[in-house]
């Protein structure tokens, strides 16, 4: 990955980190008064996320974009209930969906809870094709991304067969690494469509695998977060110190 396809920046700490997405978020979202076009972002599971969603419903934020205009998808979730405490969807509507009240039209949640993980699949891609106009691939406003430890994002998890996937746009996971085992995820040329993507990466635990995704020479299917490149000017990262220290 040469540098002009991405820009990494490094804060002090995990707030900062929160903040600056916050404010790449609301300036690339329609503004109230502004423009009446849509914008479609899809949201990052696991932890990280939790404080730019609470940042994003904040009252130095929240009167800052036209949330009416604004259609939530996910990355990738579990394969549990949206009132799990495993569930993105769940963190999501407590940090996000809840606090602006968001109206459930503009929230399209992947069903991975549904028993047959391919027709939940299956499901969801017809969701994307229907809000997306039938585009082939959807193009995304935005895709919030997290990495794991080895390096995978979304559940795209090293050496998973989904990696290879170039046709579908979302697949089962049944044997992710991080538990649980069995989820949803959108697939590589999803993400790689997007008009921008932005990972948040913060944590010691984190440095190792992302100095391997942005400067490293080992291959995207070892390190999955290397498998997106959206393009020059469409792939940014937000770390902190913790995260960036090996850089
Ligand atoms: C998931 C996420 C996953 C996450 C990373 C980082 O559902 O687990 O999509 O890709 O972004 O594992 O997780 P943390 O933010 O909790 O470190």
């Amino acid at each position: 990955m040469n540098v002009a396809d991405y820009a990494v920046q490094v804060f002090t700490n995990k707030g900062a980190v929160a903040h600056a997405a916050a404010e790449v978020f609301v300036n690339l979202a329609p503004q109230p008064g502004g423009s009446r076009r849509p914008f479609r972002v899809a949201l990052a599971g696991g932890e990280t996320p939790q404080a730019f969603y609470e940042r994003l419903a904040s009252a130095e934020c929240r009167h800052r974009v036209a949330w009416e205009q604004v259609s939530f998808f996910f990355g990738d979730e579990r394969a549990v209930p949206p009132d799990h405490p495993d569930s993105n969807y769940r963190m999501a509507h407590g940090a996000l969906f809840r606090p602006l009240d968001i109206s459930g039209e503009n929230v399209y949640r992947m069903k991975a809870d549904m028993p047959d993980l391919e027709a939940a699949a299956a499901d969801y891609e017809r969701e994307l094709h229907t809000a997306f106009e039938g585009e082939r691939v959807p193009h995304f406003d935005m895709i919030l991304l997290g990495m794991g430890p080895d390096g995978h994002t979304a559940s795209l998890f090293p050496g998973s067969p989904a990696l290879a996937e170039c046709r579908r746009l979302v697949v089962p996971v049944t044997d992710a690494p991080k538990p649980p085992p069995r989820r949803l995820t959108l697939t590589v040329p999803v993400l790689n469509a997007a008009r921008l993507v932005l990972f948040m990466a913060t944590g010691a635990d984190k440095a190792q695998a992302l100095r391997e995704v942005l400067k490293g020479t080992a291959s995207p299917d070892q390190y999955p977060a290397k498998h997106v490149r959206p393009g020059p000017e469409r792939l940014a990262w937000l770390v902190d110190e913790a995260a960036g220290g090996a850089l």
